[in-house]
């Protein structure tokens, strides 16, 4: 075994522990720590090679556990930047966010803390003020401007979940600070591609119906709610980028009060919608969407609508973006009780592993709702069952095993 860093931290704290005198409790105490130590070196560390532990502290360099949630890699340039919820920690009390951080890593296990790349602004005019909400951040690199851009769920100060945005930012630097450019709704004034003529005309209101029952889901299958938000812009919750082969980026995001995916496309500099976009799973109620393409077959993770409680996850398949997608049912390959909870997570990105063939890490949260900035990232990579996506539990992997 070769020694890491870990294993270095390891030995200086001995010499410095040798220094003083023990008592007896001391030295057992000592001795129970040495064989932890030794016992927990051998399980996470194969030829210096650090494992993955879902669920456990990360550490950054700094020693701090890695405070970005809700988050996505970007690599570029050889480096993999992590963006996330940049929470407060409980100390501060103030629940509120106070922006989006980075993490800045070569190998996907030493995270450096890169700060924060967009902050909230101290000034009650604009939407962006201490309060708002800034969930499920992600960056997408732009190779016709050459910047980066930045799109987030947001939600207005003192508001809830009510406003339903997204919000898009833009820096010339892949770390930041980014500038925040607007909030809306996307797609006001224009029907979904795949909306057929008949539910545009249907004259149903959200007044006719009970929220919740068999006709209101039956209702809103049918666009009650795209209608009921046509002219100022259909809702955006939960929400991913994902840039498709021929370099065209969409917004995907939870709409029509969760109950309906849509995928919008962007515009060229991906900073505004075209207004082309699709209604996808229309009715199925999925959020936390995760998007990756293999071997030319689409492929997104997403959960059920249970705020920060986990559910049982799902995995779709489609063969272009906009086509039609098809539940695969859960991914998860567990006990029943770990599968009715994706291993106790809620998905928010799949992570393409550069320089390798195949391999996919799915990126999950494993929410603390009284204290988010200590919620665990779940890493579990990828597996395949009859050409479908799968996860399973691992307590410690290995991302370097991955094909
Ligand atoms: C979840 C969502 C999270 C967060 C949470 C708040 O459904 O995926 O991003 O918004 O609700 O309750």
């Amino acid at each position: 075994m070769k020694i890491n860093i870990r294993s270095s931290f390891f030995f200086t704290q001995q010499k410095v522990i040798f220094k003083n005198k023990f008592t007896k409790a001391d030295m057992k105490n000592i001795f129970f720590f040495f064989i932890t130590a030794i016992i927990s070196q051998l399980t996470f560390s194969q030829n210096g090679i650090n494992a993955i532990k879902p669920g456990e502290i990360w550490p950054d360099t700094e020693g701090n556990h890695i405070n970005v949630h809700g988050g996505g890699i970007l690599f570029y340039k050889g480096t993999y930047y992590w963006f996330g919820e940049k929470r407060l920690p409980l100390s501060e009390k103030d629940k509120s966010l106070y922006g989006v951080g980075c993490y800045s890593s070569q190998d996907l296990h030493v995270w450096k803390n890169e700060g924060i790349s967009l902050r909230v602004i101290n000034d009650t005019s604009n939407l962006l003020q201490p309060g708002c909400l800034i969930e499920r951040p992600k960056v997408i690199y732009n190779k016709k401007t050459g910047k980066f851009v930045m799109w987030f769920h947001h939600e207005l100060n003192g508001q809830g979940y009510n406003a339903a945005m997204t919000s898009v930012a833009v820096s010339d630097n892949i770390t930041g600070p980014y500038k925040y450019l607007r909030s809306l709704r996307p797609d006001a004034g224009v029907w979904p591609v795949n909306f057929p003529e008949e539910y545009r005309k249907s004259s149903l209101k959200e007044s006719d119906l009970k929220r919740g029952s068999e006709d209101w889901k039956k209702a809103v299958k049918e666009g009650l709610i795209v209608r009921r938000d046509f002219a100022g812009g259909q809702m955006s919750r939960d929400m991913t980028l994902f840039i498709d082969k021929d370099g065209k980026a969409y917004h995907i995001h939870s709409s029509e009060e969760n109950m309906t995916l849509h995928f919008s496309e962007l515009t060229d500099d991906y900073l505004d919608f075209t207004g082309i976009y699709y209604r996808v799973l229309p009715g199925d109620s999925n959020e936390a969407p995760a998007l990756f393409r293999r071997k030319g077959k689409y492929y997104m993770f997403t959960s059920g609508t249970t705020g920060w409680k986990p559910n049982p996850g799902r995995v779709s398949v489609s063969e272009k973006i906009s086509g039609k997608w098809t539940p695969l049912g859960n991914p998860c390959r567990g006990t029943d009780n770990e599968n009715k909870v994706t291993f106790n997570s809620q998905s928010t990105n799949v992570l393409q592993v550069e320089g390798k063939k195949d391999a996919f890490i799915f990126m999950g949260d494993r929410w603390n709702p009284e204290n988010l900035a200590d919620s665990r990232h779940i890493w579990l990579p990828v597996e395949w069952e009859n050409g479908n996506p799968v996860i399973r539990w691992y307590s410690f992997w290995y991302i370097e095993k991955l094909k």
